[in-house]
Formats: structure tokens, C-alpha cells, sequence
């Protein structure tokens, strides 16, 4: 797709994967707005003004925030690419070595996890598309693309009975 002079979101853009890509898109003329953390204003408004762009502070697990950013980049130029690289990692044994409750894994953590890398994710595809439907197509039809980046770990991960010892049953004798 030629994204010359398109609007591209970059979820995620201030820092690693997002923003090698806000680099790259930008260098194949897209008009760049960075999405991240307030936290992160200070790397994403440099990076922004590096390449031509936009930093707005954005939380995916903020539908307000989202569509705020989504109208910013409507109004600079047409929405046609959304990359999605905002998330958090967090890893960790499903079942503690002591094959207590209390040690098996911290759901607070797998809950905020999915709130910003599964809900946030859809969250900023449903409204980018959203915005992208209401483009003009280009001449093959084409309106916009959307990526979002995965982790290879799930495809690898070690099955449970060859990573775990069964818990030792209480004898009551
Ligand atoms: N780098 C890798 O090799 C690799 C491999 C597998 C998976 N991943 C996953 O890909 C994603 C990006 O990886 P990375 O290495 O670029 O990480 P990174 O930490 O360098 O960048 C992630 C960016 O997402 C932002 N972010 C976090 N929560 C956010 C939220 N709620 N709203 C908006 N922005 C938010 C962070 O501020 C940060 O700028 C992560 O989810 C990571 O776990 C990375």
C-alpha cells in the first residue's frame, strides 16, 4: 500500500519495536502520530519531532483516550495504517514450586496484561478501523492496513506435564 502522506498510528511509539517502526513508516512518507503512556512524553514528543510527527498521550486501556487520538489523526491526514506494539510482558510459573494457591500465578498481573495487550489492542483496532472505513479507497479499493505484533512464546511454550511435578498427595496415615 502506498502510505505516502497517510496518517499512521503507532501504538506503543515511544520506545522498542514502536518506535523502530514510527522510524520506518515515516521514511516511506507517512505522517507519523505516536501513541504512549503520558509518562512517555518526553521520548515520544522527541521522537515525533525527529521524524515529522505526532506524540499524543494515550493509554489503550482508555476508549476516551483512544478516540481523541484516532480524531487527531483523522484531522491531519487520511487514518490509513495502524500498527499495534503497546503492551507489557509479564512471565511467570502457572504453578508455584510449592504447588500452593497461593503461589500459582498472580492473576492481578495476567488481568493487566490483557487489558492492554488483548482489550487495549482491540479497543485501538475497532476505533482505528472505524475511522479508516470513512477514507476515500485507493485505487486497488484498498482503505488501510492494520498489524499488530505478537510474541512467538505461545508457539513455544513447554507443555505442563513435561515442565511440572504433580503436588505430593497428604498421606493421612
Ligand atoms: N522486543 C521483543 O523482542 C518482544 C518479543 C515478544 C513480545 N514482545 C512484546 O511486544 C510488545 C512491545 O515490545 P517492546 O520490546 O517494543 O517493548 P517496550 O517496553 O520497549 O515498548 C512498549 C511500549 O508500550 C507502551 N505501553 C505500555 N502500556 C501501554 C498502555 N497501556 N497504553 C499505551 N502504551 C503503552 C510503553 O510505554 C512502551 O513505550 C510488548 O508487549 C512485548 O511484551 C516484544
Amino acid at each position: 500500500m502506498d502510505i505516502t502522506g497517510a496518517s499512521a498510528i503507532l501504538t506503543g511509539g515511544a520506545s522498542g519495536l514502536g518506535a523502530a517502526t514510527v522510524k520506518r513508516l515515516a521514511e516511506k512518507g507517512a505522517r507519523v502520530v505516536i501513541f504512549d503512556l503520558e509518562k512517555q512524553t518526553a521520548r515520544g514528543k522527541s521522537l515525533a519531532d525527529e521524524v515529522g510527527g505526532v506524540f499524543c498521550a494515550v493509554d489503550v486501556t482508555s476508549t476516551d483516550d483512544i478516540i481523541a487520538g484516532v480524531d487527531t489523526a483523522k484531522e491531519i491526514a487520511p487514518l490509513r495504517v495502524l500498527v499495534n506494539c503497546a503492551g507489557i510482558g509479564w512471565a511467570g510459573r502457572t504453578i508455584g514450586k510449592d504447588g500452593q494457591y497461593e503461589s500459582a500465578f498472580n492473576i492481578d498481573m495476567f488481568k493487566l496484561v490483557m487489558s492492554i495487550n488483548l482489550v487495549g489492542t482491540f479497543d485501538c483496532i475497532r476505533l482505528a478501523a472505524t475511522a479508516m472505513s470513512q477514507t476515500e479507497p485507493l485505487a486497488d479499493g484498498e482503505r488501510g492496513s492494520i498489524v499488530n505484533t505478537a510474541s512467538v512464546a505461545p508457539s513455544t511454550a513447554r507443555s505442563v506435564s513435561a515442565r511440572t511435578r504433580r503436588p505430593r498427595a497428604v498421606s493421612s496415615t
